[in-house]
């Protein structure tokens, strides 16, 4: 398994990961950022902010993949928003999700990034250990914003 940038061969594991059934991408959504391929051809020249995309292959296959876009638009110009990490429901607890944290917090710290944001439901609880097991910290909560009313917490990590 190796974790690099999707290059234009990987867009369409990294959509057919976002569609998995269970999948839940209100993050993306409510980001304005794309969630299938037609969306993303749309989208691509006039998305809100900046979009990197890390991929987790396996030979060609995408098993993983990690979402990371600017926070301009909530006014935090030295922040990156973890907008979706994501591992295929085969694959899970084996670390994928790690190295994919691992690699996107390296390529954020590369581009000149000082704070990682993400917003995960307090009913993940994998999500949940896993932001927490890469040294995230709850800042806040945003009350029912999730279609489901689940609240969701706020984390952030310091990447000086
Ligand atoms: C969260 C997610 C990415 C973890 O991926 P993974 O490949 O299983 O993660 P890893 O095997 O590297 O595990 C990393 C840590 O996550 C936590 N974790 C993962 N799955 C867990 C589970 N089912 N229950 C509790 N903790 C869990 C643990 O802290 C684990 O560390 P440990 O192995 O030392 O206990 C995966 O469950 C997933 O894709 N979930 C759906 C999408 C999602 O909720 N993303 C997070 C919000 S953006």
């Amino acid at each position: 398994m190796r974790v690099s940038e999707a290059n234009s061969e990987d867009l369409a594991g990294y959509f057919q990961l976002l569609s998995e059934e269970g999948s839940d991408v209100t993050n993306l959504r409510k980001l304005g950022l794309p969630v299938t391929l037609k969306d993303y051809e749309e989208k691509k020249t006039n998305l809100p902010t900046w979009l990197h995309i890390l991929v987790a292959l396996e030979g060609k296959e995408v098993i993983g993949a990690s979402t990371l876009t600017g926070a301009q638009n909530l006014k935090l110009e030295d922040a990156a928003i973890i907008a979706d990490l994501r591992v295929t429901s085969g694959h899970r607890r084996s670390g994928v999700g790690s190295e994919l944290m691992r690699a996107t917090l390296d390529h954020a710290k590369t581009h000149g990034i000082v704070r990682a944001v993400a917003i995960v439901s307090e009913m993940n609880i994998a999500g949940v250990r896993l932001f927490q097991k890469f040294g995230f910290k709850a800042y806040g909560v945003l009350k029912d914003f999730y279609d489901e009313g689940e609240n969701a917490i706020n984390f952030e990590k310091y990447l000086a």
